[in-house]
């Protein structure tokens, strides 16, 4: 794993799953070059500026947090550009990079990523059966989101498990719309995260473009969806985040995945609160 890079906020006993709590872009500065096999990314989408949304059958504002506010065209296109930068740079050549996102910046990312000299490989459209009604009757229901997939440079040799996703796809060639549901409510045991993304499209991506023992980097990690396909399948994890209660949220998840028990490695700090009916966890991270 990442040596040089300051602490991780959690390391698991085996080395295989480390957290760092921080700001991607300053954090990733540090990574060696050439060191990740596969980066997979959910970056703000810059959509919580005022808008309405339908959440439960309520009219509520669209607010994910303030790292989601736009700054305008020009500098959030220079943020998206900032990181994945400095993601190609952690890349190994033939690595690739997914990212997520809706056209408040899919294309800023898109244009980011083609001037960086990224490959594009697949625009991939995640379907989302039951979406929110849209409450203003003045736009067609946001149904779907983009994933990009693209290699570091048009001379990668990208890892494709073509095999295995045809046969995940009863013995047809997979497309590229794939139908996911939401994240299960036994995906959010631990806290709610309000962009968390379902397991099983993290799954996939995982199990289609990289090998167990891979290194895979999330620099937006959240609710470290990411890090528990990758736990799940033999790959190892690093990830980034800048919130506390959402590595916290990381950490437990991690742990019931894997049943770790916590050790005197572990430190006992401030537990957040947990579901009604749970064990409670000790709360793990301490900023060093
Ligand atoms: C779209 S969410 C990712 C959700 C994640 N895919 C999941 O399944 O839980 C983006 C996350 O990036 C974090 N974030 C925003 N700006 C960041 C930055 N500059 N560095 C590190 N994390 C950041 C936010 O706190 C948020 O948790």
């Amino acid at each position: 794993m990442v040596k040089s890079v300051g602490k991780p906020v959690f390391r698991s006993p085996s080395d295989d799953f480390s957290l760092y709590m921080g700001d991607a872009l300053k954090l990733l500065a540090d990574f060696p070059d050439g060191s990740v096999d596969m980066v997979f990314a959910d970056p703000p989408y810059f959509l919580s500026n005022g808008g309405i949304t339908c959440r439960s059958g309520r009219r509520v504002q669209v607010d994910k947090g303030g790292w989601d506010r736009s700054e305008g065209v020009e500098a959030d296109f220079r943020f998206q550009a900032a990181w994945l930068a400095q993601c190609r740079r952690v890349l190994k050549p033939n690595g690739t990079i997914w990212v997520s996102g809706t056209r408040h910046n899919i294309f800023s990312v898109g244009f980011a990523m083609q001037r960086l000299g990224y490959k594009l490989l697949n625009d991939i459209t995640w379907y989302k059966k039951n979406p929110p009604p849209n409450l203003c009757c003045r736009y067609f229901t946001h149904a779907t989101e983009t994933i990009l997939w693209a290699a570091r440079s048009e001379k990668s040799r990208h890892f494709f498990n073509y095999a295995l996703m045809k046969k995940a796809n009863l013995g047809k060639q997979m497309q590229s719309l794939w139908t996911i549901l939401p994240p299960r409510n036994s995906e959010k045991l631990f806290g709610r995260h309000p962009t968390q993304k379902p397991i099983e499209l993290l799954e996939r991506i995982v199990l289609a473009s990289t090998q167990p023992g891979d290194v895979v980097l999330d620099p937006f990690s959240g609710s470290g969806t990411t890090g528990i396909a990758a736990a799940r399948h033999g790959r190892r994890y690093i990830g980034i985040e800048l919130q506390p209660q959402y590595l916290d949220l990381s950490v437990q998840r991690y742990l019931s995945e894997t049943h770790t028990h916590v050790t005197d490695e572990v430190v006992d700090v401030e537990r957040p609160p947990v579901a009604s009916g749970l064990e409670p966890l000790p709360m793990l991270l301490t900023p060093h």
